[in-house]
């Protein structure tokens, strides 16, 4: 039985001292309003909240703004319900968890000091750890996970990441990705686990209760958020209307029978591991935006999967509805849009849709159905009662705990393509090693996207472990370790006591950016490549993408490949697995091409060149 008897926190002091002006101490009979008793059983206290509120304060729940967009008083004076980093929304003076808790902690104070004091709830992208937050340790990226396929694992790093994002008061978490990826072209082929729906479903499930663990209302509890509903990952190429995006935010091909078959189980089983929170996908289907359908947004999602959170928009995905932005406004929040997050004008919206509700287009049944909502979801987990960053978890951040768990997450993630001669495992008393490619040795490309920035940066962006330091820490103190990033040797990599190791891979990117036509590594590292082939006596290669690349032509010269997919800040895991301290034991999440044209998956043109799990185990 958890503890639940009534108290007066410091800041609801604060408050009840700033409205009393003439009170003194307050007493324990103090009585209080019943939204503010723990006590009381949440339905009643989201109604007794419900009939107190003006629409302003309706719509201010409704609003999710960019934390650059606003300040602290504007959040206040606007009553805006929730705040967000998006990609790269470090505070803008000192990317530290102490700063990251102080910027939350500010808005905090600012929507406490209402006349109704109902807390925000501040958001961010941690989709492979606390990943905008220096110092964190980043994960690798879901498909990598995929290739894990362990739940206990995927649970474990939930746990890991909320902890060090409740430290700074993010509770809540815009992940996982749960998309079913079906054309590994996709710029977001890494944020999501694999290409099968059940796959997807386990590790998801998985995710979501780590990071809401051990229990809803727990202080260090993160709040998932699977992402994004529906057919994200089955789009057509060409189809996109943004920028210069192929997949990304495109139009979903299939019937709704494809629909509910691939697309859908997912989020059948995050909500019943406790889902709070929906995010809508910008990608349309029949031609119509997800954002503007009430079929899958009310009917089978709220209706028929009986989904009692509320479903967040995507970063201005309203806006793409329709030019009208009045229009796009009243078609989503009718839809079924619960609380809209407006990167840039939080007014814009809050305008748009107080006309709406005085014009009658929405309907403030509709308004107070997305509001109970959303205050559901915050009476849940506690938000009322621990609004602030837990700052005694903040020595978690980067602990050698969950950097532990990050290396065994990227040891088994390795995936073993090729091994003739069984090469690998290699012994760590091998004489001389060859080591190539800028990957080796860059933080920034082994992290790719979505990491201290929304594309992520090459570059020593964030601490951590390079895969050549975990070689070098592996190998016995008689190997000689040479590194070139060019693959240009003084030594002698083709004598018969070498190894060459290339450490090659795409650079960072993130979203419909990364959509990519020919899914070929940049040319540099073609080169490196070419170099180490001519020269090097036997060549392992250790790939770093978010996704299968077409390597068809070269395979042949290669004596062994690996694919590290996007191991995160720990690169010692690969080292563990290529010197056998761990096994090999990672499966392709993901059909591997032979050529592009057997994309998107099911278009048939022959076998693949290695098939979905697949992976060798010397
Ligand atoms: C992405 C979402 C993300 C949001 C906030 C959007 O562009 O599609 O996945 O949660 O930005 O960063
Ligand atoms: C933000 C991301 C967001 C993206 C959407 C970027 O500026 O940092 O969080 O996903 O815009 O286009």
């Amino acid at each position: 039985m958890r503890w639940r008897s009534f108290l007066l926190l410091p800041w609801m002091l604060a408050m009840l001292s700033a409205c009393g002006g003439a009170m003194t101490a307050p007493s324990p009979t103090v009585t209080i309003a019943i939204y503010r008793d723990p006590a009381v059983p949440i339905p009643a206290r989201v109604e007794d909240l419900l009939q107190r509120m003006t629409l302003a304060e309706k719509i201010g729940q409704m609003t999710l703004i960019e934390k650059n967009s606003l300040t602290a008083d504007q959040v206040r004076d606007l009553f805006i319900g929730g705040v967000l980093s998006g990609g790269g929304g470090y505070p803008a003076t000192d990317n530290s968890p102490a700063a990251w808790a102080e910027m939350v902690n500010t808005f905090q104070h600012a929507a406490l000091s209402t006349r109704l004091g109902i807390p925000i709830i501040y958001g961010a992208d941690g989709v492979h750890g606390h990943n905008n937050l220096y110092g964190a340790v980043i994960f690798p990226h879901n498909i990598g996970l995929g290739a894990a396929n362990n739940p206990v694992l995927v649970e474990q790093i939930g746990r890991a990441t909320a902890t060090e994002m409740a430290a700074t008061g993010v509770f809540w978490n815009y992940a996982p990705g749960v998309m079913v990826v079906r054309d590994v072209r996709w710029g977001r082929t890494y944020e999501g686990y694999a290409e099968r729906p059940d796959h997807v479903a386990t590790l998801a499930a998985a995710f979501v209760r780590g990071l809401q663990a051990p229990d809803i209302a727990a202080p260090n509890r993160v709040i998932g958020t699977p992402k994004h509903y529906l057919g994200d990952g089955g789009t057509a190429w060409g189809s996109s209307t943004t920028e210069n995006y192929q997949l990304d935010q495109g139009e979903t091909m299939g019937d709704e029978a494809i629909l509910r078959a691939v697309h859908l189980p997912p989020y059948r089983a995050t909500i019943a591991a406790g889902a709070q929170v929906i995010m809508a996908s910008y990608s349309s289907w029949n031609g119509q935006k997800m954002h503007a359908s009430s079929y899958w947004l009310s009917d089978v999602l709220k209706q028929e999967l009986g989904f009692s959170g509320f479903v967040v928009s995507d970063w201005a995905a309203i806006d793409q509805i329709d030019p009208n932005y009045d229009r796009a406004v009243i078609t989503a929040i009718n839809a079924g849009i619960d609380m809209n997050m407006v990167p840039y004008d939080a007014r814009r919206f809050i305008n748009a849709l107080t006309r709406a509700v005085e014009a009658g287009a929405v309907s403030e049944e509709r308004i107070n159905d997305a509001v109970r909502r959303i205050l559901t979801v915050k009476f849940a987990m506690g938000l009322f009662e621990q609004p602030f960053a837990q700052t005694n978890l903040l020595p978690q951040i980067g602990s050698t705990m969950h950097r532990e768990l990050a290396r065994t997450a990227v040891a088994e993630s390795l995936v073993l393509l090729k091994n003739e001669q069984q090469l690998l495992p290699l012994t760590k008393d091998i004489r001389h090693l060859y080591i190539g490619g800028q990957a080796a040795n860059d933080l920034g490309i082994q992290a790719g996207g979505w990491t201290i920035e929304w594309q992520g940066r090459v570059g020593s962006i964030i601490p951590g472990t390079t895969i050549l330091a975990g070689i070098q820490a592996a190998v016995s103190p008689q190997t000689v370790v040479e590194y070139n990033e060019h693959g240009r040797f003084t030594g002698d990599p083709g004598a018969a006591d070498a190894v060459c190791i290339a450490v090659v891979g795409e650079l960072p990117y993130a979203e419909g950016r990364g959509d990519s036509a020919s899914l070929s590594l940049p040319i540099n590292e073609q080169r490196v490549l070419y170099r180490m082939e001519e020269t090097c006596a036997r060549l392992v290669v250790v790939l770093i993408a978010g996704r299968p690349l077409i390597v068809t032509d070269s395979l042949p010269r290669w004596d062994a490949l690996v694919v590290a997919w996007l191991p995160g800040s720990e690169g010692a895991g690969v080292a563990d697995v290529l010197f056998g301290d761990r096994p090999f034991r990672g499966r392709l999440p993901v059909t591997w091409p032979r050529s592009l044209d057997q994309l998107p998956l099911g278009s048939g043109n022959g076998e693949p060149l290695f098939p979905y799990g697949f992976g060798l185990t010397p």
